[in-house]
């Protein structure tokens, strides 16, 4: 992934005003790190049927990202979950004020579509990358999510419900980012699949996510934990113990289904689930 950081270095968002702090608050949180799963994900399934696309596919990993560091800057806000910590450095709210992370979560979610509209690619392609990252990112996705979390904060949902939050404020943008690397290589039917796959992932990441704030301290973390008491996670519902049992049941499958694609994408996808699929081990 040293290509993808090498490029974002490259193409973070500028401005040219008079303004002290602003250029400094949008890159903080982008350079901060972060695991970068979402770009790997597209990036891997490019990779595994057309290296030569590898560079195109830079701009839309780099919109997915954009996006998403824009979804944790405004996740943090006091209004929403209210934390000061987010990849081990301080908050915006907190190195600078509320106006700045507000609108730098702003500046990044539409320079990800600037972004997305200068990839590479031909108007077609770069129409149907842009009609999924908003799709999944926006209003009938992440952000329906998020309102979803917020709004049912000390309101017990059924674990079903929990499955439709938890789909939308996360897994559509898990499972848009390898729809989108299979948009690149042309390839709708995988696109489809793949899109499937990912929403069983991205209920798994944040299934694990739930689980990671009850058992990893902030430090390790890089974010603040113990703070899902309010929220309908998997283990507020659940518990501990039986929300483990789900999320190994989750991972089980997901393996099995790694089986069923081609031999080059369960390749590039096997290592990286590895890593990501037992994140709460
Ligand atoms: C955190 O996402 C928010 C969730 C959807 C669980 P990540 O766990 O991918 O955060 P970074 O990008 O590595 O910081
Ligand atoms: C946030 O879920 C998901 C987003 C869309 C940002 P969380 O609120 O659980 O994410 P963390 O734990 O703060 O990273
Ligand atoms: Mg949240
Ligand atoms: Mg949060
Ligand atoms: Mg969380």
């Amino acid at each position: 992934m040293q290509k993808f950081e090498n490029f974002l270095l490259e193409n973070l968002p500028m401005s040219k005003s008079i303004h002290p702090t602003y250029e400094k608050a949008l890159h903080q949180m982008l350079i901060a790190g972060g695991k970068r799963f979402r770009p790997a994900l597209l990036l891997g399934v490019v990779n595994s049927y057309n290296a030569l696309l590898e560079e195109g596919a830079m701009h839309a990993a780099l919109a997915i990202e954009l996006l998403h560091t824009y979804s944790l800057i405004h996740d943090d806000l006091p209004a929403m979950d209210d934390s000061p910590l987010r990849r081990g450095k301080p908050t915006l709210h907190m190195s600078f004020d509320e106006v700045t992370a507000i609108l730098v979560g702003d500046a990044l979610n539409t320079y990800s579509f600037e972004v997305l509209s200068n990839a590479p690619f031909s108007d077609y392609t770069r129409i149907q990358l842009i009609r999924e990252l908003a799709t999944n990112g926006g209003l009938n996705g992440m952000v329906l999510g998020q309102a979803m979390d917020c709004y049912f904060e000390n309101k017990p949902l059924s674990i079903e419900d929990v499955r439709v939050l938890h789909t939308n404020k996360t897994a559509k943008l898990i499972a848009a980012s390898l729809k989108m690397g299979a948009i690149i290589v042309g390839r709708e039917e995988l696109g489809e699949k793949l899109y499937d796959f990912g929403i069983k992932l991205g209920l798994l990441f944040q299934i694990q996510d739930d689980i990671l704030d009850v058992t990893q301290s902030s430090e390790e973390a890089g974010k603040l934990t113990n703070n899902d008491e309010d929220k309908n996670s998997f283990v507020t519902l659940l518990g501990l113990p039986q929300t483990i049992d789900e999320a190994n049941i989750l991972a089980n499958e997901l393996h099995n289904e790694l089986e069923t694609f081609d031999d080059n994408l369960k390749k590039e996808l096997s290592e990286l689930l590895t890593k990501y699929i037992n994140r709460h081990k």
